[in-house]
């Protein structure tokens, strides 16, 4: 029996990996006052038919389930945050700064950089608008990705604002309810051959050329751009972000500023993506709440593959995880009439919170120690004749020190790197 396509086991060493990213951008995101939620994997699928647009809306894994509902599995998750907003306002202390991590279905056709199941870390603020949020929303995405160990030579931050192409609409003189129209177009530019683009601009009553021209001039001197500029400036992170209007996003919620994380190469598909989407609420509980909101969510498949480019980055990131798989410390029974004693000290220090592995069997101390170090522990415990007293070896300095049962956990707590 396979997996279906586009669908992954991870097996310890790849899950490790993953979870030491995601406890990396838990703590990032905690670091920039963002608490963790989250919401169903499985929804009605009218809470996206409204508020994803066409394209998700048609990578949406569908059914109707035993009670008749139609359902789907999230394609993403702000449609069920904005729901959750929505729903409890009042209560919510604003601005309302929420991170979540968790696994997301698209029917996509799997390709590098696509799965069918993905995990995104996603984070949204809501209650706020302007550049002090915008700011916020495209910082914490910086600090994000280097926090995996990324830096401003192996990526950027692509940033537009949906509202210029609304300027650019009224001054060829057409009504802005072109824009969604105009939108999907230049979302797909890089995509569509040049002669569909021309076809599909002509349409609206564009011409390629004015579209190009407007591409093409330097974003970073637009003036809706300069607040969000000069805020992220003020952070350092200038050097992490480029103005470029072309992009434009896909989803159909966006009302403002859009940003996507890319590969510095352009080798790869985004890394992340986010925007403003001040509409949603106000959409989603039919007028009663109007909150502004930002966020942005970044997948992991893109995400592992630009650390497989990166040596430093990963493995920072291995050894990370090799803490999270390996045993702190690795009890060696030395004589087994101490089997009992041993299996009550090992309960007592695993309640205390040290991750600890022994010989299930009876083994030779040998043996024992090249399964601890096997195993990569940082110490050996031997519980042998001299109960209480033990030996305490780090494996890695081969330092050897005595102490007793009753001390263990105090000299352990001044030991260990990893507590
Ligand atoms: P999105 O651009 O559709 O935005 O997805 C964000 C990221 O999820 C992408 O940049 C990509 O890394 C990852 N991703 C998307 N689809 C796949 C796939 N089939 N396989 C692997 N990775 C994928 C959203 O989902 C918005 N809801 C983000 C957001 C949050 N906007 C506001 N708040």
């Amino acid at each position: 029996m396979q997996t279906l396509p586009g669908f992954r086991d991870f097996y310890p060493e790849d899950q490790a990996l993953r979870r030491a990213l995601f406890n990396r951008w838990a703590a990032v995101a905690r670091a920039h006052s963002f608490v963790e939620v989250d919401a169903p994997h499985l929804e009605p699928l009218d809470l996206y038919r409204k508020k994803s647009g066409e394209e998700i809306l048609g990578q949406v894994f569908s059914f109707e389930d035993r009670g008749g509902r139609e359902v789907g599995l999230r394609p993403e998750l702000t449609p069920s945050v904005a729901r959750m907003v929505a729903a409890r306002n009042r209560e919510l202390k604003k601005p309302i700064r929420w991170f979540s991590i968790g696994s997301f279905f698209r029917f996509e056709r799997p390709q590098k950089g696509r799965t069918r199941e993905f995990a995104q870390f996603n984070c949204d603020l809501f209650g706020l608008s302007g550049e002090a949020a915008d700011g916020e929303a495209i910082a914490l995405l910086i600090e994000l990705l280097r926090g995996a160990g990324l830096g401003s030579s192996d990526f950027a931050v692509r940033i537009s604002d949906r509202g210029v192409w609304n300027t650019f609409l009224t001054e060829q003189g057409l009504s802005e309810d072109r824009l969604p129209e105009l939108l999907q177009v230049i979302d797909k530019l890089g995509r569509d051959k040049e002669v569909v683009t021309a076809a599909k601009l002509k349409e609206i009553g564009l011409e390629l050329a004015a579209v190009q021209a407007f591409i093409g001039t330097p974003g970073a001197d637009d003036p809706v751009f300069a607040a969000l500029r000069s805020n992220l400036k003020a952070r350092g992170l200038d050097e992490f972000v480029v103005f470029d209007r072309s992009v434009v996003r896909g989803l159909a919620y966006y009302t403002g500023a859009v940003f996507e994380a890319f590969d510095r190469a352009g080798e790869l598909r985004a890394i992340a993506g986010g925007g403003r989407y001040d509409g949603l609420l106000d959409k989603m509980s039919d007028g009663a709440v109007n909150l502004p909101a930002v966020g942005f969510a970044i997948g992991d498949v893109v995400i592992m593959e630009m650390l497989q480019r990166n040596a430093k980055a990963s493995e920072s990131l291995a050894a990370d995880a090799r803490r999270l798989l390996a045993p702190q410390v690795y009890m060696v029974i030395a004589a087994e009439n101490r089997r009992s004693e041993a299996l009550g000290l090992l309960s007592s220090l695993r309640r205390a919170g040290v991750t600890v592995d022994y010989a299930f069997e009876p083994a030779k101390v040998g043996k024992q120690f090249q399964t601890a170090s096997d195993r990569g522990a940082e110490f050996a415990i031997v519980v042998g004749e001299e109960w209480p007293e033990l030996s305490l070896k780090n494996l890695e300095s081969r330092e050897e020190e005595k102490t007793s049962a009753g001390n263990l956990l105090e000299v352990l707590a001044k030991r260990l790197k990893t507590h």
